[in-house]
């Protein structure tokens, strides 16, 4: 505790403070740290997988987004967070294909660094590079209490319906964005690379 005029401020804890980094595509030669970062954050090494494969499996419109520390943070020039965006066809009822939105995940933030702020600037990131793209809507399956925070809300209520009837509402979730249309409803396919889950 320190004291300021008389009123005692709780001193903080430094390593609740953020941390800097930058944000950038992934570049030939990050994949190693990539997977590093991905088997740190995760018990196993399904994500991590999951991203290996998509690599090479997946057609144009995936992004990697990694977090390298900054200058003068301490972890200068480190990958300490990683972000895939994978494209995702919108299917209708009659089975056209509608929209292409992106898929978020896996996220993923090495231990050492979490909560302090790298997961949300990588989804900053991601959300600016999708209206960029003019990408009509992110979706992904993830924490409920974690997301909203971001603009992502039910994806159910917007029309998207999920890969698999097996993930739970209130973790299949939505961000729509500029480029979102009512007719763009349908349900999302996801990767093969992501079987094992969808
Ligand atoms: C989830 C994760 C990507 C968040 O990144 P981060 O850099 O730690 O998060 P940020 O510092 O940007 O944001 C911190 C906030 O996230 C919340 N948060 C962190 N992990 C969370 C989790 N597993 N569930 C819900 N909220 C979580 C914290 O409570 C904190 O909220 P607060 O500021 O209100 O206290 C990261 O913690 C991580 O890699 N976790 C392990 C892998 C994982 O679960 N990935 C997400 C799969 S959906």
């Amino acid at each position: 505790m320190t004291e300021r005029g008389g009123n005692a401020i709780p001193a903080r804890d430094p390593s609740s403070l953020a941390v800097g980094v930058n944000v950038r595509l992934e570049a030939p030669g990050d994949e190693p740290w990539v997977r590093a970062v991905e088997l740190a954050a995760f018990p196993g090494p399904y994500e991590a997988d999951i991203v290996d494969r998509i690599r090479s499996e997946a057609p144009d419109g995936w992004y990697s987004l990694v977090a390298v520390g900054a200058p003068g943070s301490g972890i200068d020039g480190l990958i300490v967070g990683h972000l895939l965006l994978s494209p995702c066809p919108v299917v209708d009822d009659r089975g056209d294909e509608v929209a292409t939105v992106l898929a978020i995940g896996p996220v993923a933030v090495v231990p050492e660094v979490q909560r302090r702020g790298v997961g949300s600037a990588l989804l900053h990131v991601a959300a600016s590079l999708a209206v960029a793209r003019g990408v009509p809507a992110l979706v992904l399956l993830g924490h409920p209490s974690y997301y909203p925070r971001f603009g992502f809300a039910s994806a159910r209520d917007a029309g998207l319906a999920p890969p698999t009837e097996l993930w739970p509402d209130a973790a299949w979730m939505a961000r729509l964005l500029p480029a979102w249309a009512d007719e763009l409803r349908g349900t999302v396919r996801y990767p093969e690379a992501f079987e094992p889950l969808a």
